[in-house]
């Protein structure tokens, strides 16, 4: 823990004081037995994750959260606020507007404590789709030839955005399809199936295709889109998916469209997590 003196000399001089309501796995609220409520100053920048750590410094120390960046990088401090997941490192205050602020565990994920969940499934999922570059006839430990590497800025545009990625979970939590499928990818895992089946370096779209193209696996996205509204760092796994279903059925690779980046914020999600 890493909230210092004089950030705190900063809460003392806040004008403004908002109700932070946490989901507790052993709560202490009479009548609302899973969540526990704490009173945190807050000035126009202070986020959901600092008010978290305010709390939990110098109110409750038991309260249970994961972080670790401050800066929507490490993907770490997903949680649902006021029902939308979101960062917590990457949400202010001042934005949600109201002086109640609810933060719950991500749905979709176990819950380990309080607003710390268990991304194993999430990751198993990621990794059984092979998110890495595959080429057999690449030699990549020949140093004079590095062709193999080069790529066009069209290349590069193809897969560009699904490679923004934080693994942060937030798409796989509000996925409605997750939700009732577990067996389900979820959208991240298949965005970056994508992002490697779009890479001009992978020669492996075959296979790739033929991992995605299971009972369980892309037919059973039924494109509600609230994946690309709550992503974080303006990916839209929603595009990739259906992308990789178009050639699925017989678009070319060669005529494959440019992902547009398109920054679709979190206000926009209209709740269709489980
Ligand atoms: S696609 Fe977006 S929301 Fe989903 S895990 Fe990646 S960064 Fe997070
Ligand atoms: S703490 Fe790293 S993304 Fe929020």
């Amino acid at each position: 823990m890493s909230f210092g003196t004089s950030v705190r000399g900063d809460f003392v001089m806040a004008a403004k004081t908002v109700t932070l309501r946490i989901y507790r796995t052993i709560g202490k609220m009479k009548g609302t037995s899973n969540y526990d409520e704490f009173e945190v100053p807050i000035q126009r920048w202070t986020t959901v994750l600092d008010g978290l750590l305010y709390a939990k410094s110098y109110l409750d120390s038991s309260i249970g959260i994961r972080y670790s960046c401050r800066m929507a990088s490490c993907g770490s401090c997903g949680m649902k606020i006021n029902g939308t997941p979101r960062l917590a490192c990457y949400t202010k205050f001042s934005e949600l507007n109201t002086s109640l602020i609810i933060c719950e565990p991500l749905g979709n994920f176990p819950i380990i404590r309080d607003l710390v969940t268990d991304f194993s499934q999430f990751f198993k999922h990621h990794k059984n789709l092979e998110p890495y570059i595959q080429n057999k006839s690449a030699d990549i430990d020949n140093k004079k030839d590095l062709s193999w590497f080069r790529q066009t800025p069209e290349d590069v545009d193809k897969y560009l955005q699904f490679s923004y990625c934080i693994k942060c979970g937030l798409c796989y939590s509000a996925c409605p399809s997750v939700a009732t499928d577990s067996k389900f990818p979820g959208p991240q895992a298949l965005a970056q199936e994508y992002r490697y089946f779009s890479d001009s370096r992978d020669d492996a779209s075959k296979k790739r295709l033929n991992l995605v193209d299971t009972n369980h696996g892309i037919w059973r996205c039924h494109f509600a889109g609230s994946c690309s509204k709550v992503c974080p760092k303006g990916v839209d796994p929603a595009l990739g998916i259906q992308l990789m279903r178009g050639h699925l059925m017989k678009f070319s690779k060669s005529s494959m469209k440019k992902a547009k980046l398109e920054f679709i914020h979190s206000d926009d999600y209209s709740g269709t997590d489980g």
